[in-house]
């Protein structure tokens, strides 16, 4: 029988390429993947248990509306972290404050976690794929005391792993360790993530262009006048692309890097930081892009360098396939000064 690479042992595998870690990160992903699959268990069964579907009627440090399956998600993926030790704190888009694990074996985790447990919540009840982002440091602070902001404050740069899971027509998790990027999609039937995507590649360039359009009345010049280039016909360059968007970021990253695409979530005039989160959003997809070819920036600068100053800090995305992000950026640097 031609032989499938599990998850499992692909991580252990992969063990030797991290002589500092004494096998703890591998501990750590196998707890993301004991976690994500739990919450894949429910996200499959939005449709028919009430209790998970729907908002839960509170919102969260953002003014967003949570929904059930955002704070299930947000408390399956703590309670995992807590109960395996091997990270001394969560910082998640679902909770004001950082948590900082108060016992003594999480005391002694050398790492700290960002996540975003629940992306695309506006998807759940509709059956559209949602997912699950987290970004992993090595903690600033000493080990064998409580996490502190610091840990969590850190450039993208100093990410050790990020990934996501999507919970898609099937379910995958994709990850990269700083060696590239791997994915694994989850066969139901043995409860297995096994390697389908060995060394995921970003095409150079692309066709499809992700953002939403309604609100294109406030954006930014530079970004206004790259739509238009998208649209208009040259059949040098591709041109017209294709506009593809999701809503759900995993869902539209995912796209773009196996089809090779653009995504954009720029400044508007009521958000004049954009969206997304730099911490929970932007850095792990950030990582994942570069680790994989493409490029990450805020239309201006690398994402990974960005020194984050508040746990919820928000920035502009532009993420994709080399060539369009430089010609977005050319874009947003030619308009730079015009309203
Ligand atoms: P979340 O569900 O974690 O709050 O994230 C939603 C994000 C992202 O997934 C998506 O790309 C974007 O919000 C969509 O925003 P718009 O509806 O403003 O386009
Ligand atoms: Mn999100
Ligand atoms: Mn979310």
């Amino acid at each position: 029988m031609h032989h499938v690479t599990t998850l499992g042992e692909f991580i252990v595998q992969k063990q030797e390429d991290f002589p500092y870690a004494k096998g703890d990160l591998t501990s750590l992903l196998s707890t993301i993947r004991l976690a994500s699959k739990v919450v894949n268990r429910e996200v499959n069964k939005a449709g028919l248990v009430e209790d998970i579907s729907g908002s839960s009627g509170e919102e969260n440090i953002q003014g967003e509306d949570q929904q059930k399956l955002d704070i299930y998600a947000d408390e399956v993926f703590i309670a995992a972290m807590l109960n395996r030790g091997e990270v001394c704190g969560v910082g998640s888009e679902e909770n004001d404050e950082f948590i900082a694990f108060d016992n003594e074996t999480s005391k002694n985790g050398r790492y700290v976690i960002l996540m975003d447990p629940l992306d695309g919540s506006s998807n759940i009840d509709v059956n559209v794929s949602i997912g699950t982002i987290f970004s992993i440091y090595r903690r600033v602070s000493p080990v064998g005391e409580k996490a502190i902001i610091d840990d969590f404050l850190q450039p993208g740069t100093e990410q050790i792993a990020a990934g996501y899971v999507i919970y898609g027509s099937s379910t995958m998790l994709v990850y990269t360790t700083g060696n590239g990027v791997n994915g694994f999609t989850l066969d139901p039937s043995l409860g297995t993530y096994c390697l389908s995507h060995p060394n995921m590649r970003f095409p150079d360039d692309g066709k499809i262009y992700s953002i939403n359009e309604g609100n294109y009345i406030k954006f930014p010049e530079g970004v206004k006048q790259y739509i238009k280039y998208c649209q208009v016909r040259d059949e040098d360059t591709n041109r017209p692309y294709t506009s593809r968007y999701i809503g759900s970021l995993v869902a539209d990253y995912h796209r773009n890097m196996i089809k090779g695409g653009i995504y954009i979530y720029p400044t508007t005039e009521s958000a004049p930081n954009g969206k997304l989160r730099l911490l929970y959003e932007n850095n792990p997809l950030a990582f994942l892009a570069e680790q994989s070819g493409g490029v990450a920036t805020d239309g201006y600068q690398r994402i990974l360098t960005i020194k984050p100053n508040d746990l919820h800090q928000r920035t502009p995305l532009f993420i994709g396939s080399k060539i369009m992000v430089a010609k977005a950026m050319e874009f947003m640097k030619e308009f730079k000064n015009s309203k």
